[in-house]
C-alpha cells in the first residue's frame, strides 16, 4: 500500500519518498521541519506566517544581486516596501515584495530559489563527505596508536621475561658460592664476615624474590599462567603467611591476627601462588600501617567457597585512587622521596593471579582508618 502525503508548502499531494514536491520544488523534510517550527512560534511572531519556499534559504536578496538577476537600487525599494508593510502588521517575505512590486517574476523568482536550496543540499553534503572523510582518518590514527600501544606492551613483555631469565643465571652462580662459604666449605669465618655473609644472603633473596615477581608478571601478561589446583587448608597456610611475615610486623610495631572459623573447609587453588598472592596482602597491610597497628587475616565459608579478608588499621586510600592501585609498576606515592619501599607490582601480579582462579579482588577503604580486601575462592569439590 502506498501511502501519501501532503506537501507542507502548497498542500498539492507528494510521495513520502520524494525529496522535493513534484508541484511547488520545495524540499519536504526541511518544510515540514519549518511547519513545525512554526506551529510551536508564539502566535504573535507567527500571525500572517506564510510558508513560501523562499524561507527555506538566507540572505535571498543578496543571492540575488550576487546573481546579477536584481539590481541593488530594487533590492533596497523592495526592502523598503517590506519594512512598511511589516510595520503596518502585515507579514511579507522578500520575495513576495518583489512579485507584488513587479521586480521580478514568479518564474525567475522560484528558480532562483530553487537554485539556492541546491547549493545550500551540495554545501552541506559536501560537508558531511568531508567530516565522514574525517572521522576515518582519526579511527584509521587511532587504529594505529593501538596497534603501536599493543606492540610496545609485547616488546615490553618479551623484555621483562628475557632479562629475568639472563638475571637468574648470575644468580644461581652467587647462591652456590654463598651457600658454600655459608656453611664454612672454604674455610672458616669471624664474626664479622658471617654477619656480612647474612646480609649478603638477605639481599640475595629480596633480589631472587624480586627477579621471581618480574618472570610470573610476564608470563601472567603473556596469558601464560599455568596454576597448579590442589586442596589447601587455609589454617596451615596463614600459620606460614604469619611466620613469613612476622619479622617485617615486629619491625613495624604491628600486629598479625587471625580470624578462622572451627572446621574451615580447604579451599582449591595453587598453593604457591595463593601463598604469594596472601604474603603481599599481608606485607602491604604491614607496610602501609602505623606503628601500634593491626593485621586481621580472616575466612568466612558458605557451601561453595571460601571469603578470605586482609584488613588493616593503616593509612588508607582515597576512594578516587582505589583502581590505580592494581596498575603495574604503580604506587600512589611515585615521588623520589617517597616513604615506602616496593617496585608497585604487588598488587598487580595479586590480582591477575585472582583473576586466573576464577575470582576477582575487592578492596575498600577509609583514608586514615584502614584498608580491606577481600577474595573468594572454591571450596575443595571432596568436601562439598
Ligand atoms: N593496605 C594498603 N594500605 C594503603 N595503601 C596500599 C595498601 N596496599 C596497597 N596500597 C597502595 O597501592 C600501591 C600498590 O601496591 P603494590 O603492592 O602493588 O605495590 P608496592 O607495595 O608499593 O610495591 P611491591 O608490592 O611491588 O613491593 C602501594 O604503593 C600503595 O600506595
Ligand atoms: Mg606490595
Amino acid at each position: 500500500m502506498t501511502s501519501s502525503i501532503s506537501c507542507p508548502n502548497c498542500n498539492q499531494q507528494a510521495s513520502p519518498s520524494d525529496q522535493k514536491c513534484a508541484h511547488c520544488g520545495v524540499d519536504l523534510a526541511l518544510a515540514a521541519i519549518l511547519v513545525e517550527s512554526s506551529l510551536s512560534l508564539d502566535p504573535q511572531t507567527s500571525a500572517g506566517f506564510s510558508l513560501s519556499p523562499e524561507i527555506l534559504v538566507p540572505r535571498l536578496g543578496d543571492y540575488l544581486v550576487e546573481k546579477e538577476l536584481l539590481g541593488r537600487e530594487k533590492l533596497d525599494k523592495a526592502l523598503n516596501y517590506q519594512k512598511e508593510q511589516i510595520k503596518e502588521g502585515k507579514s511579507l517575505l522578500l520575495g513576495q515584495a518583489l512579485i507584488k512590486l513587479k521586480l521580478i517574476d514568479r518564474e525567475m523568482l522560484d528558480r532562483a530559489v530553487t537554485e539556492q536550496i541546491l547549493e545550500l543540499q551540495e554545501a552541506l553534503r559536501q560537508s558531511n563527505k568531508h567530516l565522514e572523510q574525517r572521522v576515518q582518518e582519526r579511527t584509521s590514527e587511532l587504529q594505529d596508536a593501538l596497534y603501536k600501544i599493543t606492540e610496545l606492551n609485547q616488546l615490553k613483555s618479551n623484555f621483562v621475561s628475557n632479562i629475568s631469565h639472563e638475571l637468574r643465571t648470575p644468580l644461581a652462580h652467587m647462591i652456590g658460592y654463598l651457600d658454600l662459604l655459608t656453611t664454612e666449605a672454604l674455610g672458616s669465618l669471624s664474626h664479622q664476615q658471617k654477619d656480612a655473609l647474612n646480609i649478603l644472603n638477605s639481599s640475595y633473596s629480596r633480589l631472587q624474590e624480586l627477579i621471581d615477581n618480574l618472570l610470573t608478571f610476564s608470563l601472567a601478561s603473556q596469558g601464560r599462567m599455568d596454576l597448579q589446583l590442589i586442596p589447601i587448608s587455609l589454617e596451615n597456610l596463614t600459620k606460614v603467611i604469619v611466620s613469613q611475615s612476622q619479622t617485617k610486623a615486629l619491625e613495624a610495631k604491628v600486629d598479625i591476627v587471625t580470624n578462622l572459623p572451627k572446621d574451615l573447609p580447604k579451599i582449591q587453588a595453587d598453593q604457591n601462588k595463593i601463598t604469594w598472592v596472601l604474603l603481599q596482602l599481608v606485607e602491604n597491610a604491614i607496610k602501609f600501617n602505623q606503628p601500634g597497628g593491626k593485621v586481621n587475616i580472616s575466612a568466612i565459608p558458605d557451601s561453595l567457597k571460601v571469603a578470605i579478608t586482609i584488613t588493616d588499621t593503616g593509612i588508607g586510600i582515597q576512594e578516587a585512587k582505589l583502581d590505580e592501585i592494581f596498575e603495574s609498576f604503580h604506587q600512589l606515592d611515585g615521588s623520589p622521596s617517597r616513604k615506602y619501599g616496593g617496585t608497585g607490582l604487588g598488587l598487580a601480579l595479586a590480582q591477575r593471579i585472582i583473576d586466573a582462579h576464577g575470582s576477582s579482588i575487592d578492596v575498600t577503604s577509609k583514608v586514615g582508618e584502614g584498608t580491606r580486601f577481600t577474595f573468594s575462592l572454591p571450596v575443595d569439590e571432596v568436601q562439598k
